[in-house]
């Protein structure tokens, strides 16, 4: 089983990638790392895309996996669930803020989410739309629930969000 999980920074792809592959016994493949400790960056000091394609290239021979990373969903990985994250503005706002994630980046990491960035590039990237998992309301166990509960019952759909009234609020007071 090829299990992708992305989603926004701040979304809970770690700490729930971690469970997740305790729970199924499957391997982690942490993308952020692969990207950090191959010094995939490229020019711009952003990660270089096809660097990082070619090192995760190997995972097509791979039969079960976790992958999780924000930039999974950049990047067209052989997988059999693709979920992304979700995490409401003011609990990532929370979450970015214990990061002291500088008022610039913050504000376009909370931007994305709000207009469900993943979820668009995801679609367009694999050709298919991906599950969505609310994990603001959720704990890191319930999350884990969750997500073995839609690989068991394969599900098509999971939690629907819709963050256009927080950014409709976060565009007049800005
Ligand atoms: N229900 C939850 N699910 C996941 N994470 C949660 C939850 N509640 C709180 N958190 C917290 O959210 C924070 C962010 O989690 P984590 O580092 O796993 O995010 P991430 O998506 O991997 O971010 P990045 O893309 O930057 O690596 C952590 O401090 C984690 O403990
Ligand atoms: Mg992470």
């Amino acid at each position: 089983m090829r299990i992708i999980l992305t989603g926004s920074p701040g979304t809970g792809k770690s700490r729930i990638a971690i469970a997740l592959s305790e729970k199924l016994g499957f391997a982690l493949i942490d993308i952020k790392r692969i990207a950090c400790t191959r010094k995939l960056v490229g020019k711009s000091r952003e990660v270089d895309l096809g660097k990082l394609a070619a090192a995760l290239r190997p995972l097509a021979r791979k039969k079960d996996f976790i992958a999780e990373g924000h930039l999974a969903c950049e990047i067209r990985l052989p997988a059999d669930f693709i979920f992304v994250l979700r995490t409401s503005p003011a609990t990532l706002r929370r979450r970015l803020a214990k990061r002291h994630y500088g008022k610039k980046k913050l504000e376009e990491n909370l931007m994305a989410e709000m207009l469900d960035y993943c979820v668009w590039r995801t679609e367009a990237v694999y050709g298919r739309k991906p599950l969505e998992l609310d994990t603001s309301k959720r704990s890191v166990s319930g999350c884990v629930s969750e997500l073995v509960k839609a690989i068991k019952q394969k599900k098509k759909r999971l939690d629907t969000v819709d963050y256009s009234p927080d950014l409709k609020r976060h565009l007049k007071v800005r």
